[in-house]
């Protein structure tokens, strides 16, 4: 079988037949597997090997709030990712937006307040709208070390832990990642923009560090993904690996892309680059084999969707003395490495997802793709809702939308409020025997089989007129003909 669709999903999957012909640029290839291969760059390197070989665009420094914003929270200083920004349109190449709320290169930013963040990602977001694919609202929110926290300085010491709990999930607490994506949303949604909104981080990429420690980091990231799922539509992992213990390679890398995958959000490798003397990796490789190991953990994901180099060549590289990257030389002169080959030939060799449980196999029925087709506009997420239906008059109305797999499923429902504004809400609905809720986001529950109800949490509860709030929850089973019933308060 030539092909995977994965059905309910517009996430292509593809496992390439063998005796096609290879392709011999990566963003040919990524195509051909389904995912983009992207590089970060700046106008100054936007040689004709950019467009050639990746089909996505990062600004490396161009769209950073250091560059683009001012104390207000306005745009300044434009042109370069205005640059960028129309080189990768003309190169049929998707744009990452990087980034919006981030404690460093900061620029004018440093020290404002929610407000005023809330300002600049407005206007940046409708700058160029949905010429960015994908945004990072959020880079970098949490503590070296593998802590597990936070960080502490600004912007995060805008949010508040009001029970000292460590977290920044419950009634009372605020969060300036949960307010910069509520605010990112909304602008999206009244733009009716089809750009995706990222959280990016570095250290996140396997479920261990070095010498079988749990990624704290990672788990820290995923819980906020989980319990903002309703805002955030995609996961960066920078992918930034060196002999720094929490950044090594480790075997698990795969099973933790896959788990964010089962949160419904796309993963995207957004930074990769691989010290090429890496010693510490739990894979014991060297740094084209690692290379290869990378790209077949993402592959091996229908949910990941994308990686991204960290820049064309070693010597040019934010880290030059790691030579990290697929390409030595330099000045628009450039040699592909045997990192390069490596990346190309598993590119080529398509997608595996025979281990991925979203995945739903190889079908029997004729593939409906055709294998050749670019993943250009990259495609909705699996679990955005149906159009809510007209809202009743009073009250409230709820659907539901299902991503589903065998065993299992993830459910978001969409909350409308009537032609009055609603101050709290519940739903109720009825699972199928067998089908039981394991987790839940944005919502209160109780019970996890037969009639199960949420209700709001602090921050949702409050909805105006023919608005929507989003909650999910994930469980096991098979959760057929849900007919959830809203109740206003
Ligand atoms: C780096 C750039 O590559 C450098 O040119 C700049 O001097 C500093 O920032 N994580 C990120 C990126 O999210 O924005 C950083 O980029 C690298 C680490």
């Amino acid at each position: 079988m030539a092909m995977l669709l994965l059905v309910g999903s517009a996430v292509t999957v593809q496992a390439i037949d063998p005796a096609a012909a290879a392709e011999t640029t990566l963003r040919a290839a990524a195509a051909k597997a389904g995912l983009f291969f992207g590089v970060a760059a700046s106008p100054g390197r936007l040689s004709s090997i950019v467009g050639q070989e990746f089909n996505q665009l990062t600004p490396e420094n161009d769209m950073k709030p250091a560059t683009i914003a001012t104390s207000s929270g306005g745009l300044q200083n434009t042109g370069s990712a205005d640059t960028l920004v129309n080189y990768a349109q003309t190169n049929n190449m998707l744009v990452r937006g990087h980034t919006l709320v981030w404690h460093s290169q900061a620029g004018a930013l440093q020290g404002a307040s929610q407000g005023t963040l809330n300002t600049f990602i407005g206007n940046a977001i409708n700058r160029w709208g949905s010429r960015i694919a994908y945004w990072d609202v959020v880079n970098e929110a949490l503590d070296d070390n593998n802590t597990g926290r936070r960080r502490t300085q600004w912007p995060h010491s805008l949010s508040r832990d009001a029970n000292g709990d460590g977290d920044y999930f419950d009634a009372g607490d605020t969060d300036v990642i949960r307010d910069s994506f509520i605010r990112a949303k909304q602008v999206v949604q009244a733009g009716g923009l089809s750009t995706k909104l990222c959280i990016n981080d570095y250290d996140v990429d396997g479920l261990t560090v070095s010498g079988g420690t749990p990624n704290r980091k990672a788990n820290a990231l995923y819980d906020i993904v989980r319990t903002y799922r309703q805002y955030i539509d995609c996961v960066g992992f920078q992918a930034h690996f060196n002999d720094n213990p929490n950044s090594i390679i480790t075997n698990d890398l795969q099973a933790n892309i896959q788990r964010f995958a089962d949160l419904g959000v796309e993963v995207h490798l957004t930074e990769l680059d691989i010290d090429d003397d890496l010693s510490n990796n739990d894979i014991g490789a060297g740094q084209a084999e690692n290379y290869r190991k990378v790209v077949r953990a993402c592959l091996n994901v229908a949910r990941c969707t994308g990686i991204t180099v960290w820049g064309i060549a070693d010597s040019e590289s934010w880290r030059s003395s790691e030579r990290g990257l697929l390409f030595t030389g330099g000045g628009g002169n450039y040699q592909k490495k045997a990192a390069y080959h490596a990346v190309l030939d598993e590119l080529n060799k398509g997608r595996d997802v025979s281990t991925d449980p979203t995945s739903p196999g190889t079908p029997t029925a004729t593939p409906s793709v055709p294998p050749t087709t670019p993943p250009v506009t990259p495609s909705v997420p699996p679990t955005t809702p149906p159009n809510p239906t007209t809202p009743p008059a009073t009250g409230c109305s709820a659907t539901v939308s299902l991503n589903s797999w065998t065993g299992g499923f993830v459910a978001t429902v969409r909350v409308t409020a009537g032609a009055a504004p609603i101050n709290g809400w519940s739903v109720q609905l009825t699972l199928p025997s067998g089908a039981a809720v394991t987790n839940a986001w944005n919502a209160n529950r109780s019970g996890s089989s037969g009639t199960v109800r949420f209700s709001n949490v602090s921050y949702n509860g409050r909805v105006n007129a023919g608005q929507s709030t989003e909650f999910g929850f994930q469980g096991t089973g098979a959760a057929t003909g849900l007919t959830p019933v809203c109740t206003a308060s």
